[in-house]
């Protein structure tokens, strides 16, 4: 509109707008929080980009790319296992957690997650739990369809 002559190409519309689009759905969702209201994030909005652009009537060169909802809460499930502070903040560089740390964590997880009943019934670890839901067949067929909506919108090279 302005007459820039600068045309980005897929990948500098993309990583920005990933991260333009993530830094406004975290902040809204503190926003909201703080306000006492409920947010959840839905990124299976991937499985059809095309298809929400479309519905939602977005210009060319709008991405899709995370739903936010809001709304009230009518429940307050119980927080989820952290990994520790020391598995996660870095300082100057990366560390890597130890295999001991990093099996403690998931021994102690499993258990309070089966306890709060996160998993399907039938499910006691984070391992069973995806891999039934991220069976291979379906991730490579996913992945191919998350692909072909990006090139036909101009978000990744064809
Ligand atoms: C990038 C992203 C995508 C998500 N997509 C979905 C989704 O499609 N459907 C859903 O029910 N929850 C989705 N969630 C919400 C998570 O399942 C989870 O409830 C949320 O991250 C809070 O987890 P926590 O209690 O471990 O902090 C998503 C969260 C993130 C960060």
């Amino acid at each position: 509109m302005l007459g820039v002559k600068t045309e980005f190409g897929p990948l500098g519309k993309l990583i920005p707008s990933i991260i333009d689009a993530t830094l406004v759905a975290q902040n809204m969702a503190l926003a909201a929080e703080s306000l006492g209201l409920g947010t959840v994030f839905i990124g299976s909005v991937w499985d059809s980009m095309k298809k929400v652009a479309e519905i939602l009537k977005v210009p060319r060169n709008v991405l899709p790319i995370l739903i936010l909802c809001l709304g009230y809460s009518d429940e307050t499930p119980p927080r989820r296992p952290r990994w520790p502070r020391k598995a996660v903040l870095h300082e100057n560089q990366y560390s890597m957690p130890t295999k001991k740390l990093m099996k403690e964590y998931y021994r102690k997880a499993n258990r309070e997650l089966v306890k709060m009943k996160y998993f399907n019934r039938g499910i006691n670890s984070w391992v069973e739990h995806w891999q039934n839901k991220f069976d291979p067949e379906y991730v490579k067929e996913w992945e191919g369809n998350m692909k072909k909506d990006l090139q036909e919108m101009g978000f990744l090279p064809s």
